[in-house]
């Protein structure tokens, strides 16, 4: 997450996201319609004891979730991962991070933190001296918040090497101008920032390589989501096999597909053989199709259909070569059960269903060395709004509570934030606050209230009907953020004293400033 100052908005007049742009969003509609990403209020309902950022709505976009919400359901793996860049000390933004991820892990994921200490390094040019300090402090609130580290792994980017590994094979599938198009990389783009990309990009996938392949959550702010969407992207090319639907010799787009299977549907209606329509019957029959098809699909598979002649139109599974290796594609061509077509570059399956087709196309990429990657997942929360109104910022210490804050320290800021309040008290009850708008409701519905549904809709209605004045709201909230993090800083504390315990390193040692 990022939360640096800058004047922009993360979406730029281009519709890029920006990653290492502002931390704020205007609009979180326009994520939806422009980039794709789904609303998280459709998968809610089938979460099982969904977190309270999850039912207060503070996350409120995905993208493929409801596939580690199956794995979830039916007890099979599913990972969750973040990283966290250490350029400031960690805040209560940051704590949002922690919590999905902890949560993550009680519900059986296995669950991976990283310090993005390489990204840090080279795209906001932090010293080594002051990462190593901030990384230990985000392990050290990370473990106080509740993650478990026997359980999930903690790494920095710059000392796993298997990450970096991971990164270099990825960066074979992306080239210069993709980074452009997504990131607004140019000709002064230094090479080590466009590095820290391909790391990101092995991050995401490094828990599949540790541990073969399973669904994967990354929990993230929405500026991330060009990470994620480069991330899918990678994930789908390194494959050895694409499985889908065919109907004769030729190739059908995904659109000329459904005209196709419309035409051999109504074989019966044209075919003078029913059990062995033409291709050329098929498309005779196209001259005056369905009202409810896509016109140009028609036109270019009629096209094809004529053109395929007397061949005849037969269902049937298509395993294709995406990047596998020869001696993979022979041993698949050899494993598939039934009728089989051997074609240069796929086999049709007469005899298997699109699944099994998959299932058997996964094993032997596994069995062949391939990696086997399921397209990760994610899940975005809004990003907190600063205590001085405005954005939370880690170089504005006023704006935002660090988890290293002195708790009285703590709670004065909390005592002198910007407030949806009206003028005069007077006001204020016969209009009612302003909730939504108010920093200080956010500390109680994002932090404060934690599991306690009751306190965060107490605050909200109170202050909505007028009976909530902002000094007692204000002192309330004050209270519990010292309570919080007096309760927080002991545990980190503790875990001071066992950091030896884990495997690793607070001196990076590295060449360079
Ligand atoms: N780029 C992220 C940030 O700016 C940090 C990060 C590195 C990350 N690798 C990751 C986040 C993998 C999620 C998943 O904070
Ligand atoms: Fe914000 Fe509380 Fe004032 Fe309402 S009463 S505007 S929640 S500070």
């Amino acid at each position: 997450m990022t939360t640096d100052d800058d004047a922009r908005d993360d979406l730029d007049a281009a519709g890029v996201l920006d990653p290492w742009g502002s931390g704020s969003i205007d609009d979180y509609r326009e994520l939806f319609e422009q980039f794709g990403i789904e609303p998280f209020a459709e998968v809610l309902p089938t979460v099982p004891s969904p977190h309270f950022l999850m039912r207060r709505g503070v996350i409120f976009g995905h993208r493929n979730y409801d596939r580690v919400l199956r794995a979830m359901d039916a007890n099979e793996p599913f990972a969750a991962l973040s990283g966290f860049m250490p350029t400031g000390e960690p805040h209560i933004g940051h704590k949002m991070v922690f919590d999905e991820l902890i949560w993550h892990q009680r519900q059986g994921g296995s669950v991976y933190g990283l310090v993005a200490d390489l990204e840090a390094h080279s795209a906001r040019g932090m010293s080594w001296e002051a990462i190593d300090t901030y990384a230990r402090d985000y392990v050290l609130s990370f473990l106080a918040s509740g993650f478990d580290p026997e359980a999930g792994e903690l790494y920095r980017q710059s000392t796993n090497r298997t990450v970096q590994d991971l990164g270099f094979e990825l960066g074979i599938q992306a080239n210069f101008s993709e980074l452009q198009a997504l990131y607004g990389f140019d000709g002064e783009t230094d090479v080590s920032h466009m590095q820290s990309v391909i790391t990101q990009m092995a991050d995401i996938l490094y828990p599949q390589l540790r541990e073969g392949p399973m669904p994967t959550v990354i929990p993230v702010g929405p500026d991330q989501d060009p990470h994620v969407r480069l991330a899918r992207d990678l994930a789908a090319r390194t494959r050895y096999f694409g499985v889908t639907q065919a109907y004769a010799s030729v190739e059908f787009e995904p659109a000329e597909l459904a005209v196709v299977a419309a035409a051999y549907e109504a074989r019966s209606s044209y075919a003078t053989d029913p059990d062995r329509p033409r291709c050329a019957e098929a498309a005779t029959w196209l001259d005056d199709p369905p009202t409810d098809l896509d016109t140009r699909a028609v036109e270019s598979a009629r096209r094809k259909l004529d053109n395929a002649g007397k061949e005849p139109l037969r269902p049937r599974t298509r395993i294709l070569v995406r990047n596998a290796p020869e001696a993979a594609f022979d041993h698949l061509i050899e494993a598939v059960p039934g009728e089989k077509r051997v074609f240069d570059a796929h086999v049709d399956c007469f005899d298997l269903d699109r699944e099994a087709a998959r299932n058997l196309a996964d094993r032997v990429e596994l069995d062949h060395g391939g990696f086997g990657f399921e397209p990760p997942s994610s899940i975005y929360h809004q990003f907190m709004t600063g205590l001085t109104g405005g954005k939370m910022s880690s170089s504005v210490p006023a704006s935002h509570i660090s988890l290293l804050d002195d708790p009285d320290v703590a709670a004065e800021k909390v005592e002198a934030a910007t407030t949806g309040g009206r003028e005069t008290a007077e006001r204020q009850r016969e209009l009612g606050g302003r909730p939504d708008e108010c920093p200080v409701y956010e500390l109680y519905a994002y932090v404060l209230a934690g599991e306690d549904d009751e306190l965060a809709e107490t605050v909200y209605e109170e202050c909505a009907g007028g009976e909530r004045l902002c000094g007692p709201c204000k002192a309330q909230a004050a209270d519990l953020m010292r309570a919080f993090l007096e309760e927080h800083q002991a545990k980190r504390d503790e875990w001071a004293e066992r950091l030896d315990e884990l495997d690793i390193d607070f001196e990076a040692d590295r060449p360079g400033r």
